[in-house]
């Protein structure tokens, strides 16, 4: 672990300073060094972690579950989260409980999620570890039942995790993001264990949500692939 010094204000100043001057040409040996050090923790390492991640974590690896996300896409999943303290979530996909663990951390103590999944063993190390939090509505469903059977509803938040909201119904879950909402899939980065013909509906969820005049779209060749779309 690399511990910085805090700086003072007049030495923020003076690195400011220094570092455009450097990219205009100047050289110094000193300032180099200073800019290695401000660089030094732009690095993908996550120092703070869900209360009940660690635990969910050993659970789920017990479980023999491997699909699982990325740490990374939590941590960026907890962010957008914060940006909606009141909002309403919901994650199609619980697992173990690994994202939701991740956007409740991020998530306002008014805001709510319900998170489905079918695996009722998946769901039940989520709800050892997370049940507890009153925010938060697990839900054993079928992804196609589930979203059937709540058309019409509005969410500030969509985390698509499973093949409902995904690769299949995909309209019907856009439509239940809200104005200014976020929609977010993770594993879009071509992995090992694809099978046979997954490739061709990853490319055609990315065409189709980049296609879409109602929602911005940024992709994201980092983590495991991410899109992240705004409704307009
Ligand atoms: C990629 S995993 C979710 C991972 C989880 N979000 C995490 O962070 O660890 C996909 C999940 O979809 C669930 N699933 C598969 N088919 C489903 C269906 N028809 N309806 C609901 N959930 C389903 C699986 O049980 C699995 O937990």
């Amino acid at each position: 672990m690399i511990i910085e010094e805090p700086m003072s204000q007049s030495q923020i100043l003076r690195i400011s300073f220094t570092t455009s001057r450097q990219e205009n040409g100047a050289q110094s040996p000193g300032n180099f060094t200073i800019r290695q050090r401000l660089a030094v923790n732009m690095n993908e390492e996550i120092l703070q972690f869900p209360q009940a991640y660690r635990q969910i974590d050993e659970a789920t690896k017990l479980s023999g579950f491997t699909m699982a996300s990325d740490v990374l896409t939590g941590a960026l999943l907890r962010t957008l989260s914060s940006s909606k303290p009141y909002g309403h979530f919901l994650e199609l996909g619980t697992g173990t409980g690994l994202s939701t663990a991740w956007i409740l951390d991020g998530m306002g103590s008014d805001a709510s999620m319900t998170s489905v999944d079918n695996d009722p063993q998946l769901l039940e190390i989520a709800q050892t570890f997370l049940g507890g939090d009153k925010r938060l509505n697990l839900v054993c469903a079928d992804g196609e039942a589930w979203i059937k059977a709540n058309e019409g509803k509005q969410y500030d938040f969509i985390f698509a995790d499973t093949w409902h909201g995904k690769y299949l119904l995909l309209e019907e879950v856009l439509t239940m993001v809200k104005q200014g909402g976020i929609y977010f899939v993770d594993d879009m980065l071509p992995q090992r264990n694809w099978p046979d013909g997954h490739k061709q509906k990853v490319e055609n969820l990315v065409r189709a949500l980049e296609a879409r005049k109602d929602f911005t779209v940024t992709k994201q060749r980092w983590s495991t692939g991410i899109v992240i779309a705004v409704k307009k």
